[in-house]
């Protein structure tokens, strides 16, 4: 087999060509950035970690029936994914006020939504990942009407899932963010990761706004013990099987 050739080096992955041009190899980087990668980093751990968390939730959800990029993970840092085209759009899903919500509406942070708020942001850097709208999305061809409605209704589905299960885990999933991609057939795969580095994770044993995040939020708040926090999340999320209809 010829030494894998690097496709696309990321912030916290690299993705390599495989001898079969239908799937992907992803590596997963202990590289932290945030802010638009204005503050740089290294989580020691933290490759294997976020990739064993996306592995164990990407089996989750594809259990209840969410399509996923992911095949298996061979080893403790890589993932192997089916080749897909990536949206350039991030896809967010809020269910708690914080972060840029906060920042943009005045909305008080912990301030629970009425409904699940679903926010697209345009993926690119050098713009630094602005809000869009529908129109804007549309404007720009980022996706059809169509497909939007599908990335809103999928992005909702799998909020279900992930609070439900992560719930289980005494954890409260505030927001998150997912990417998606087409593959050959034009079907919409969930893709990337979903990790501490894409979630706002809060502990339900803790009271203390700064105590119970579990997530990027303490690398990017500088709250210390960042490694700790990702280390709880793997820990809770593996002792949780797999269950249908959970
Ligand atoms: P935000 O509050 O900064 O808009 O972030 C919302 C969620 O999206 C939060 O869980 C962190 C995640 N996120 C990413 O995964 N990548 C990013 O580049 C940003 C800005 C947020």
């Amino acid at each position: 087999m010829n030494a894998p050739s690097k496709l696309y080096e990321g912030k916290a992955k690299i993705l390599y060509a495989t001898d079969d041009p239908g799937i992907l190899l992803t590596y997963f980087k202990d590289d932290a950035t945030a802010f638009n990668a204005q503050k740089r980093g290294n989580i020691a751990g933290k490759g294997a970690i976020n990739c064993a968390i996306s592995t164990h939730l990407f089996q989750l959800l594809e259990a209840h029936g969410i399509a996923t990029h992911w095949i298996d993970s061979p080893a403790p840092t890589e993932m192997r994914v089916k080749a897909v085209k990536i949206l350039p759009i991030e896809v967010v899903v809020r269910n708690i006020a914080a972060g840029s919500l906060c920042q943009q509406t005045g909305i008080a942070l912990g301030t629970v939504l009425a409904e699940p708020l679903v926010d697209l942001y345009y993926k690119n850097d050098s713009l630094g990942d602005p809000l869009l709208t529908l129109q804007r999305l549309l404007l720009m061809q980022l996706a059809t009407a169509e497909q939007a409605e599908q990335l809103r209704l999928k992005a909702l589905a799998i909020n279900q899932i992930l609070s439900a299960f992560f719930q289980s885990c005494g954890i409260t999933l505030v927001d998150f963010k997912l990417e998606f991609g087409l593959d050959a057939q034009q079907q919409i795969l969930l893709a990337d990761e979903i990790s501490p580095d894409t979630c706002r994770l809060w502990n339900q044993a803790e009271r203390d706004p700064a105590r119970r995040v579990m997530d990027k939020d303490r690398f990017r708040q500088d709250l210390g013990n960042v490694e700790a926090g990702y280390q709880q999340v793997l820990e809770r999320v593996l002792a949780q099987p797999i269950q249908l209809g959970g």
